[in-house]
């Protein structure tokens, strides 16, 4: 099983959904930093669970400790371990999912993998997992912020058919964006969007979103040719996000349906550097950050745990009716907003230190 991504910013996580704890070690951490719980506990906030009538009712603080790596305030260049107890566990919710998998959840392939699991929640498969990855990437967005004041910005653009309005990517903020409990910030389209989650929720169904996210400030030359292309690195970090569907970055799946005169991005000058007059690329050429905002998207399935009658088998292969019991999100995308956005981080850090050596 690979828990560890990066190169030189090495982000490992840890721990199981209904486990005592989940968190990360982060190896490569510059040393000298300045960092405290409070840099990191706002992201792994708006993470948690229960923080609205749009998510699960599982209640978590997500109260995040740094247990190594940092000494009177500041990073040692060690590995730094961050820990967040698990509280709120019900692995009794679960009983009657060990003879039947969920459909479309991760308990079948698990199973058949390592031939034992969990006993409930999803284990590594659950969001919990996504702790780990949050509190790292709000380390590495502390660092680009003040290195390069880069802004990492993602919120909800769609949920099942309901889009928001195209909106200017650049300079939307976070408390924008947190100003509804569906995170989108064109308020009719969130009116909606709320309406619908919440009748879904009540039908005990689920629903399925999109989210896009911009990363503005960024430094041109990040991304490693040819494998390890800035674009790739990004799929690969959104795509192991769970419940993940799709990544397209720029104009993604409706640039194949343009020409090259309209598709093409000039170069003007533009604050003393050479920009584009149009950011259809998404910022990356080549693999290669150009210094324009990142702009992508990710796509969200609906969550495969739902209360309402689904006929299924189990284990054995016999016929059976699964109504999902525990505590689920009727739609994830409002709590994967600091997911996207720290994993982001996460990738852009690493090409950083990676592209710091040629700079030597
Ligand atoms: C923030 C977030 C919350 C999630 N909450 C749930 C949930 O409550 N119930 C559920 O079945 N899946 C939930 N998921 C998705 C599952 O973890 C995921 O679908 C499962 O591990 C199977 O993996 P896959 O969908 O990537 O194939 C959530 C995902 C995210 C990102």
């Amino acid at each position: 099983m690979s828990s560890t991504i990066g190169t030189l910013f090495k982000v490992s996580t840890y721990g199981e959904s209904h486990g005592k704890a989940v968190g990360a070690i982060v190896d490569g951490c510059p040393a000298n930093v300045e960092l405290s719980e409070a840099d990191i506990q706002p992201q792994l906030t708006r993470r948690r669970p229960g923080q609205s009538d749009m998510t699960t009712p599982r209640d978590e603080a997500d109260r995040v400790s740094i247990l190594s790596g940092v000494e009177n305030g500041k990073t040692l260049g060690t590995p730094i371990g961050l820990m967040v107890n698990n509280k709120d566990q019900r692995p009794g919710d679960y009983q009657e999912m060990s003879s039947v998998p969920r459909p479309s959840h991760a308990d079948f392939t698990y199973q058949m993998k390592y031939g034992n699991r969990a006993a409930s929640g999803g284990g590594r498969s659950s969001a919990r997992e996504t702790i780990g990855r949050v509190a790292a990437g709000a380390i590495a967005e502390k660092i680009l912020f003040e290195r390069f004041g880069t802004k990492i910005t993602a919120w909800v653009s769609s949920v099942g058919e309901i889009d928001a309005h195209d909106m200017a990517a650049e300079g939307l903020t976070r408390e924008q964006i947190d100003s509804n409990i569906i995170r989108c910030p064109d308020e009719v389209a969130a009116a909606k969007m709320i309406e619908l989650v919440t009748a879904v929720r009540d039908r005990k169904d689920s629903v399925g979103g999109i989210l896009t996210c911009v990363a503005e400030h960024i430094p041109v030359g990040l991304g490693e040719p040819v494998f390890d292309k800035l674009e790739a690195r990004l799929a690969q970090a959104m795509l192991s996000i769970p419940a993940t569907k799709g990544f397209e970055i720029g104009s993604g799946f409706s640039g194949a349906r343009m020409l090259g005169s309209r598709h093409n991005d000039p170069f003007e000058m533009k604050d003393g550097r050479l920009g584009t007059t149009t950011n259809h690329s998404g910022g990356v050429q080549g693999g290669i950050s150009n210094g324009e905002p990142i702009i992508f998207k990710v796509a969200f399935k609906p969550p495969a745990t739902i209360g309402l009658a689904q006929e299924t088998a189990t284990f054995d292969g016999a016929a059976a009716v699964l109504e999902a019991k525990g505590r689920h999100d009727p739609c994830v995308v409002p709590r994967a907003v600091p997911i996207v956005e720290t994993m982001t981080a996460l990738v852009l850090m690493d090409f950083v230190l990676r592209q710091s050596y040629r700079n030597l």
